[in-house]
């Protein structure tokens, strides 16, 4: 039986909370950590644990628990995770894993360390079109992908980074593309691997109440020549999420759907209804995820503490993803084209040199301490 903490008892946790509660003969959540006085013991509250409430996380360094779930503001996430990293605890944080590469690298290096898994939250790979897009994409049944286009809409108000912590570089640590398209670019690299550059734009069109973008488009190369592009937006009514691969015999996306074409003697398109009955009956043959979003993340992660194996969604993932997003940042602030990997000496590598360099859009006026304890959405299941 695992003893299990959550940090930070804001909108997220109940999801960590929910999924732990799926397994009760594997583990029990023990106790709660929330810096804002009475937070923690609300949560416990909510959904009747049986754990105790505290205010510094610190308290629980020493204490016997096996596996912690931060769910704070992403500037909190590397200290924290280290912290418990060093002390000896297994850790899943959650998205986005730090908003500087140097804090991702501290990250790593502590899990090695202490031989310790640490796992970055990505609950779309748990979603069955998703897990199916990428088992098809793996059989190459599409033949070489000539272009992927990423469709990371979402829709917040104003009031969205009213909140404490959202909105500024320091806190936050970007906009839309790093804490929300965050999800689409993991997807995007587990499913096509790592671009070699990136070339990018970002705004801030609707949010005059935040210092960071509310939408950016980039263009990515890939080393076989293919090309890519990501939209992050948080502007974008009905929030139609989708990754579309184009490969060299058909189309295939999440949501599911496939087209094939080959070519008629003159070049134009017939549809190829044979490969696309093929595709598409192995798309049906393929299971459905046993456990969906973070229960499943939560499953694979404490099997790998059972069994000793790897987690899907391991550090060097998450740091891959904000590898891609620091491009983003970097390229978008300078005008220039970006190249990867991005070295430590660059100046985009630090959190200090992110929040010197990234375009400040508008001065965060007005700071609520919470809002009310609404259900927040995730995003597309991608039916
Ligand atoms: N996976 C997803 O789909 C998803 C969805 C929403 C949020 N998130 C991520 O979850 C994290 C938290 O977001 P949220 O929406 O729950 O925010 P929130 O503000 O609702 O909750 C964060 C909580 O952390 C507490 N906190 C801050 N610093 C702390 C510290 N040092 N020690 C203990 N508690 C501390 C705050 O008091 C607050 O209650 C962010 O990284 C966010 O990007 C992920």
């Amino acid at each position: 039986m695992l003893n299990v903490a959550i940090i930070g008892a804001g909108a997220i946790s109940s999801a960590h909370i929910e999924g732990y509660l799926q397994f009760p003969k594997r583990c029990k959540i023990v106790a709660v950590a929330d810096s804002f006085e009475g937070k923690a013991q609300a949560k416990i509250d909510k959904h009747q644990l049986d754990a105790k409430a505290i205010t510094s996380y610190q308290e629980l360094l020493q204490e016997d628990i096996d596996v912690v779930s931060v769910c704070t503001p992403p500037y909190t996430h590397a200290p924290i995770t280290v912290d418990f990293l060093q002390a000896g605890k297994h850790v899943i944080v959650e998205k986005p894993m730090a908003s500087s590469l140097q804090e991702c690298d501290a990250m790593n290096a502590a899990a090695l360390a202490n031989n310790k898994v640490l796992s970055v939250i990505a609950q779309n790979r748990f979603k069955t079109p998703m897990m199916k897009l990428h088992s098809i994409l793996q059989e190459e049944l599409i033949g070489k992908i000539v272009h992927a286009q990423v469709d990371s809409f979402w829709w917040r108000g104003h009031c969205y980074y009213d909140l404490w912590w959202r909105g500024t570089w320091e806190k936050e640590g970007g906009g839309c593309t790093l804490n929300h398209a965050v999800h689409h670019i993991d997807a995007l690299l587990w499913m096509m691997g790592k671009p070699s550059e990136v070339q990018a734009f970002m705004g801030n069109v609707s949010h005059d109440n935040a210092e960071v973008e509310d939408i950016s488009i980039a263009m990515l190369r890939y080393p076989s020549g293919a090309l890519a592009g990501i939209t992050s937006s948080v502007v974008h009514h009905g929030e139609e999420q989708q990754l579309i691969f184009q490969g060299s015999k058909a189309r295939v996306s999440a949501p599911w759907r496939v087209t094939a074409s080959h070519s008629q003697p003159h070049g134009f398109p017939e549809n190829n209804p044979e490969l696309e009955e093929l595709i598409q009956s192995r798309y049906d043959t393929l299971p459905d995820v046993t456990y969906e979003s973070h229960v499943g993340q939560i499953d694979n992660v404490l099997t790998a503490i059972e069994t000793g194996t790897g987690v899907l969604i391991d550090g060097d993932s998450g740091r891959s993803t904000l590898e891609l997003i620091v491009g983003i940042y970097k390229s978008a602030s300078t005008g220039e084209k970006v190249t990867f990997p991005i070295s430590p000496e660059d100046p985009f590598y630090t959190r200090e040199g992110i929040q010197q360099h990234a375009i400040h859009f508008y001065e965060k006026k007005v700071s609520v301490d919470q809002f009310q304890d609404r259900p927040i959405t995730m995003g597309s299941e991608f039916k």
